[in-house]
């Protein structure tokens, strides 16, 4: 930052290579108007918080208006704020309160659906088949007998059929709900439309975009029928490379370094890594990290698989261990069994111990926090909090609960508003009923009861957080410490251990502990306890 408290365009050249990006989930941030719902005044509110953290960027899930089928991600408008969430001017100004204390604001972006109340949309059911508005979307007559059939096998990833009938006998295609109908990304309208979205809001101030679906948006247009759980006509196609690139142009035609973060879900991470050459995203979520297991052999394989295929590239990895998609990490490690996720099998209901899930969400924060590159915090998860897997099948919102018809529980869980202060709910999210509940047990876990603990999730992530940037900048090397401990250096002189085997180990040497998820004992590195030492 300058003296003046602005963000400097010099200091930005490789801000996002390392930075630490809180993702706000605005709708369970903070309510700032009472109705419940999180909100763009609840998140000016808070903004200490995140300054005392010591994060160097927000994340916004999305923001603009919506009929929140999908959480906000069907927007029917891309250039306009969420009425429940604020005005565009309260925008602006968050954007620039955030960045007079040095914090830089990504926004999301959808461009590969937009709400069934788009007005591109609504067009296009009113011009019926044939129309150029239909061109804008994958219209397509059916299969079989009268055209009841959908056009093709294909599924949506919330359950059900990816295609949906209008009145008129037509089908369209949205790989998500049937409220988010998917763009057809050869109209040259989409392209130019989102160009202009970008810059829209690059003028507004913000310093990046967290790219929804990155992988999905080219189709091939022969929409043939896939073998179950083939996702080739619909990822990864080699036509989004010329999408980032020309995004990319736009992008540095900014000043300060502003960023494209891409969402995907890719089997190889070597495919993925191609997204990442240098005319195209800045980075990506490195999701393999956040589906392993507690395991010391696979941690380190995807660690190792992670860093050279980013390096091969020249980007940096992105470290993510929770998101307002996957079940909270707190939980996934405190299973009982398979402490891995996958959206196939949620593990909902398996025994949790939240001792143990805490106890490794310690020692998880430590490594994230330590691995070269850049890395994500996901609201709560500073708090320590954990899913909340018993609300209500009356209260669940997401739309994926529905179209499974309760067979997968959905994603309600992790979005659950936060904890802030008192003693019973709504723990000062706001003053109106949560629009989902909290568990009475999260009053000690609020962020004021945990500031004033030295021992809590809290106080571990502001010190972490605060320590990190003297960690430097070189990548790690592996050091033999056993074969149940993971442990690397990173010169000069950074050392990391975290121990998986059941018995306490000693330390690797060292001059200094500079931070420890967990009490040592006698010196030793107790069972899933990370350290940070100075050699
Ligand atoms: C990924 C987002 O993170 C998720 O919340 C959303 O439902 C889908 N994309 C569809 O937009």
């Amino acid at each position: 930052m300058t003296a003046s408290g602005q963000l400097s365009t010099t200091d930005g050249s490789t801000w996002w290579r390392s930075a630490a990006i809180y993702q706000v989930y605005i709708r369970s941030f903070a309510d700032g108007n009472g109705d419940g719902v999180g909100d763009l005044a609840g998140v000016r509110s808070r903004l200490d918080h995140l300054a005392d953290l010591g994060i160097d960027a927000i994340w916004f899930t999305p923001w603009y208006p919506s009929p929140m089928d999908d959480g906000g991600y069907d927007v029917a408008d891309f250039r306009d704020i969420e009425p429940l969430f604020g005005t565009l001017a309260e925008a602006e100004g968050l954007i620039a309160q955030a960045h007079e204390r040095g914090i830089r604001v990504i926004i999301d972006i959808v461009p590969n659906h937009c709400s069934d109340e788009h007005p591109w949309f609504r067009a296009a059911l009113e011009a019926g088949p044939g129309s150029v508005e239909r061109q804008r979307f994958w219209f397509r007559p059916g299969r079989g007998p009268d055209g009841a059939e959908p056009p093709n096998n294909w599924k949506s990833r919330f359950g059900g059929s990816a295609w949906t009938r209008v009145p008129d006998g037509e089908w369209y295609l949205h790989l998500y709900s049937s409220r988010q109908p998917d763009f057809n990304w050869d109209n040259a309208d989409i392209r130019a439309e989102f160009e202009d979205v970008l810059r829209f809001w690059f003028d507004r101030g913000v310093d990046g975009f967290r790219i929804d679906v990155a992988d999905g948006l080219v189709k091939d247009p022969a929409l043939p029928d896939v073998a179950d759980g083939d996702e080739t006509p619909f990822s990864d196609q080699e036509g989004l490379h010329e999408i980032y690139r020309s995004w990319r142009k736009i992008a540095d035609s900014y000043t300060g370094e502003r960023v494209l973060v891409g969402e995907m879900w890719l089997p190889d991470m070597s495919r993925a890594a191609r997204y990442l050459r240098r005319d195209e995203l800045h980075s990506a979520f490195n999701f393999d990290f956040l589906v392993c297991p507690w395991d010391v052999s696979r941690l380190r394989d995807v660690v190792t698989r992670t860093l050279r295929a980013h390096d091969d590239v020249g980007a940096p990895a992105a470290w993510v261990l929770s998101n307002h998609d996957v079940t909270r990490h707190v939980t996934r490690y405190g299973r009982a069994g398979d402490t891995g996720f996958s959206f196939a099998d949620r593990l909902h209901g398996t025994p949790v111990s939240l001792e143990l899930g805490t106890r490794r969400a310690r020692a998880a924060a430590l490594l994230t926090l330590s691995l070269p590159g850049g890395v994500y915090v996901y609201q709560g998860e500073e708090l320590g909090l954990w899913e909340v897997e018993d609300i209500p099948s009356a209260l669940r919102q997401d739309p994926v609960w529905a179209r499974t018809a309760g067979a997968d529980p959905g994603r309600d869980g992790c979005r659950v508003p936060l904890p802030w202060s008192g003693s019973a709910p709504p723990f000062g999210f706001g003053t109106g009923t949560p629009w989902l509940p909290q568990p009475d047990s999260w009053a000690a876990f609020t962020a004021s009861a945990e500031a004033a603990d030295p021992a809590s999730m809290l106080s571990l992530y502001r010190r972490g957080l605060q320590l990190r940037p003297s960690l430097g900048s070189a990548s790690l090397a592996w050091l033999d410490a056993g074969p149940e401990v993971l442990a690397f250096t990173r010169e000069p002189g950074f050392v990391f251990a975290l121990n998986f085997s059941a018995e306490a180990v000693s330390l690797p040497p060292h001059s200094e502990v500079l931070l420890a998820s967990g009490p040592l004992e006698d010196g030793l590195l107790p069972t899933d306890t990370a350290v940070w030492l100075r050699r």
